[in-house]
């Protein structure tokens, strides 16, 4: 049996598993049949966690990004080789920010604290190392403008023109020309998929022709199950006494004291962050889209 390697990424920073999990058992299933096997790359926060739940119920094998070039290679295997593995895997690659950019000086390691600091020092590498293996890319990333993106369209154009075997993309971050450049519109639940077709730079509402399928419903949370809301009222109940009784911030188990966004009118320390991203919308020009090569 030929041995397929493809791979789904997830890329993730967002509040809840439970509401990418519908939209990703959509987006697998419809991957599975397009690809036989896919693979998934994700970061460690918990919509991950959420949508490696479903992932780990497929066969599956977690591999390390540096891995990709040498598995993607395997796939020449002679037959004996393959036998001794499951005719039927996927593959799963966590990626953090350590794999999607590099310093610019070639002398200087990774280093998150100073990425953070000063994303200029940094160049993107995703699409070098992880981009050209992947099937699938679920995006949770956060992004702002001053950090590169994940992928441009030229990028993804590239790749597709060398035959990189991505099929398509979950945004759930759905940042509109954010990290992921080419979406450049949010879908609907009812119509949750368009297909956009890098050799022609058209969109399209399928998913049945050339190009990239793309879900980028931006209001997933209202999506809500019923077992998740059952869950999550189980869960809540247990802490309406101490909420009804905290006289203050500091008086909250830590679980609600972290989800408490604003307090005595000032953002608590956690979400400071919210006007340093708006300032930067506000001050950094949008990044500008590549420009198109002639067709
Ligand atoms: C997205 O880009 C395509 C191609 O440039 C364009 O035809 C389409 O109108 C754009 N959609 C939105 C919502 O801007």
């Amino acid at each position: 049996m030929d041995f397929h390697l493809e791979f789904v990424q997830l890329y993730l920073h967002s509040p809840d598993p439970e509401m990418v999990i519908p939209a990703f058992i959509a987006f697998t299933f419809r991957l599975l049949a397009a690809a036989h096997l896919l693979t998934f790359i994700t970061s460690y926060v918990t919509v991950s966690q959420g949508a490696q739940e479903i992932f780990k119920l497929l066969p599956h094998t977690f591999v390390d990004a540096e891995k990709l070039p040498e598995l993607s290679a395997g796939k020449s295997l002679p037959p004996h080789h393959q036998s001794t593995r499951r005719a039927f895997q996927l593959y799963g690659c966590v990626v953090t920010s350590k794999d999607m950019v590099a310093p610019k000086d070639p002398s200087r390691c990774f280093d998150k604290a100073d990425y953070y600091a000063h994303p200029e020092h940094y160049r993107p590498v995703f699409h070098e190392r992880i981009a050209p293996y992947a099937s699938a890319i679920v995006n949770c990333m956060y992004w702002e403008r001053r950090f590169p993106r994940l992928l441009s369209i030229d990028q993804l154009q590239q790749l597709m023109k060398n035959g990189c075997p991505l099929v398509g993309i979950s945004d759930i971050t759905c940042d509109i020309g954010g990290s992921i450049e080419f979406v450049n519109k949010s879908t609907s639940i009812e119509r949750p998929f368009f297909r956009y077709d890098t050799s022609t730079n058209l969109y399209h509402d399928d998913m049945e022709g050339d190009g990239v399928i793309c879900l980028a419903v931006d209001i997933l949370p209202t999506e809500f199950s019923r077992e998740a809301s059952q869950h999550f009222g189980d869960i809540l109940s247990r802490f309406v006494t101490s909420l009804a009784s905290a006289k203050g911030l500091l008086e909250l188990p830590s679980h609600l004291r972290r989800a408490c966004i604003a307090y005595t009118g000032k953002l608590t320390p956690l979400y400071e962050y919210i006007p340093r991203m708006r300032k930067t919308m506000i001050e950094l020009p949008p990044t500008p889209a590549n420009s198109l090569p002639d067709k």
